[in-house]
């Protein structure tokens, strides 16, 4: 299934008013679902944090428009994935997130809320979160590479400095 741009670029114009609801709708929702996840966003400005998840989607939508062809959009949600590698994110805990952006839009949305639409936002959304989980598997090999390299080196270090 080929992703409409169009298709997502009218519902998230109809989205941008009531982003304040949407954040609100969404966090809460996934909060009630999983309250593990909460301590995550420990310290937070949740202004903040809410005006750049509603940024990260306008990028989504902007992705898109020409997907696996356009590399710099794909470097973003790379770089996206590597923070969120930093945040101790993993990847099970995106089939929640996903299902309570659908759940948050499809609320705001009702009537403009479709089967098609709701299909569309979740490819879409799948094909960032996938190159999210890539950059996070990546960042946990890299720890690793590099724990491993400096427990080698503290295990040779008494040897090879005995005299
Ligand atoms: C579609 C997938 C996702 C998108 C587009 C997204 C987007 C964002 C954005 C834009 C930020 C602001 C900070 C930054 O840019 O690094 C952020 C922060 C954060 N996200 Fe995500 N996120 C996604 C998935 C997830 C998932 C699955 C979790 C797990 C619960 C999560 C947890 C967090 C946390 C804890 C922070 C705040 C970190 C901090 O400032 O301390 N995100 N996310």
């Amino acid at each position: 299934m080929k992703i409409q741009h169009s298709l997502l670029v009218e519902s998230f114009k109809k989205l941008t008013p009531h982003k304040a609801r949407f954040t609100n709708v969404f966090y809460y929702g996934l909060f009630r679902q999983c309250p593990e996840y909460e301590s995550m966003f420990a310290g937070v400005d949740w202004c903040t944090q809410k005006q750049m998840l509603v940024g990260a989607l306008s990028l989504v939508v902007k992705y898109t428009k020409y997907g696996t062809q356009d590399p710099e959009m794909m470097k973003v949600f790379m770089q996206l994935g590597t923070r969120h590698a930093k945040y101790k994110i993993q990847e099970k805990h995106f089939e929640p997130f996903v299902f309570h952006l659908l759940y948050a839009m499809k609320l705001i949305l009702r009537k403009d809320w479709t089967l098609e639409l709701e299909e569309n936002w979740r490819k879409a959304l799948w094909e960032v979160c996938s190159l999210m989980v890539k950059a996070i598997e990546a960042a946990q090999t890299q720890d690793t590479f590099t724990s491993a390299c400096y427990l080698k080196q503290i295990s040779n270090y008494p040897q090879e400095n005995a005299h």
